[in-house]
């Protein structure tokens, strides 16, 4: 089979296609390269640069080289963004699903891996999170998450293709020292980055119900996420499924365990504060992992250590 996968310039996206190369299959990657880089995609692998916007170009695409499934990241990620631009990100995420579903019935592509996120959940009262409970997503990014999620089903129950929506947790590390994640998103990029400027990192409240009184929340490390893509792949390509999957440890670790951790990854202390709560997060998110387990025949091999090593590695840093 000829996978396409979209974002393969990415942070994600190029963890995914090594494991999918290093698995023995064909892959071609289409991006735009609006926040993903060219260097990121080996020179034997075709790189198609457009947007998932352009249908006639994926169908083009997927016609040329005989593709047979879809791995579909190409998204914006960033959810304060989202909320800033709700009508870029719905263009971009929705529209982009659609035109991708389009171009894969049009071109009777039977196969789809899409990359969802636990920001589907919202703010769950219940953890860790199954993947049936109630969908109460917060905000833009995680409502066109959402979205995607119904179209591909919708579009999957009349057209014959099998899918799956991985909803990613906390996704960290790096498989490389030179694939690192060059947005400051999450905990440990914005720790690493207090780190390097010499500031104290802010912990958003230290008086919740959770072991320390920080959040807790499911960190996976992107190589182990790719590799559930690759199992993902290795299921679609021989049946016929439609569910969500969790992608996340099954364990939790509160901000102040993270901020030990890459204490130990740089032989020293990273100094925070304690400042206000901030809206919106809860207390604890941390993934029920027994159907990836159970249904792909995945689970995570590294622990907080590997993503917070490889993560100050990537991001060049070598002692605080
Ligand atoms: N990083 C996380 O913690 C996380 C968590 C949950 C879900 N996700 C999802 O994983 C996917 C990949 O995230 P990432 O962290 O690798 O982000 P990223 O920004 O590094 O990668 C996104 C890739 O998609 C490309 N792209 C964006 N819009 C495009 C478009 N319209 N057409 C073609 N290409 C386009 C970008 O150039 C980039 O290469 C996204 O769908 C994101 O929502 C990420």
């Amino acid at each position: 089979m000829t996978w396409l996968l979209t974002g393969g310039a990415g942070f994600i996206g190029c963890h995914v296609l090594r494991s999918l190369r290093s698995s023995g299959r064909n892959v071609v990657v289409f991006d735009d390269l609006s926040t993903g880089l060219s260097d990121r995609v080996p020179d034997d692998v075709p790189l198609v640069e457009g947007s998932v916007l352009d249908q006639a170009l994926l169908e083009d695409t997927m016609r040329k080289y005989d593709v047979t499934g879809v791995i579909h990241l190409a998204a914006k990620k960033a959810v304060a963004e989202s909320v800033a631009k709700p009508l870029w990100y719905y263009r971009e995420n929705v529209g982009g699903m659609e035109s991708v579903l389009a171009a894969m019935v049009s071109c009777n592509v039977g196969a789809i891996v899409y990359s969802s996120s636990a920001a589907v959940y919202g703010e769950p009262t219940i953890s860790p999170v199954r993947e049936d409970i109630p969908l109460d997503p917060i905000s833009p990014y995680g409502e066109t998450k959402l979205v995607g999620e119904w179209l591909t089903r919708d579009v999957a129950a009349s057209n014959g293709i099998s899918w799956t929506a991985l909803r990613y947790f906390n996704v960290a590390g790096a498989g490389d020292p030179t694939l690192g994640d060059p947005s400051v998103a999450n905990l440990i990029p914005i720790a690493l980055r207090s780190v390097r400027e010499g500031k104290n990192c802010h912990v958003y409240g230290s008086d919740y119900d959770t072991p320390d009184g920080t959040c807790l929340r499911d960190y996976i490390h992107v190589a182990d996420l790719a590799e559930a893509h690759t199992a993902a792949a290795t299921l679609l390509e021989t049946e016929q499924i439609g569910l969500p999957i969790n992608i996340g440890t099954g364990s939790g670790s509160s901000v102040i365990e993270v901020l030990q951790s890459i204490g130990r990854a740089l032989d020293g202390e990273v100094a925070y504060e304690v400042v206000s709560r901030r809206p919106g997060d809860p207390p604890a998110l941390v993934a029920a992992a027994d159907q990836a387990s159970r249904v792909l025949g995945w689970s995570a091999q590294y622990d907080l250590d590997d993503m917070t090593a490889s993560a100050a590695a990537a991001a060049g840093l070598q002692k605080i």
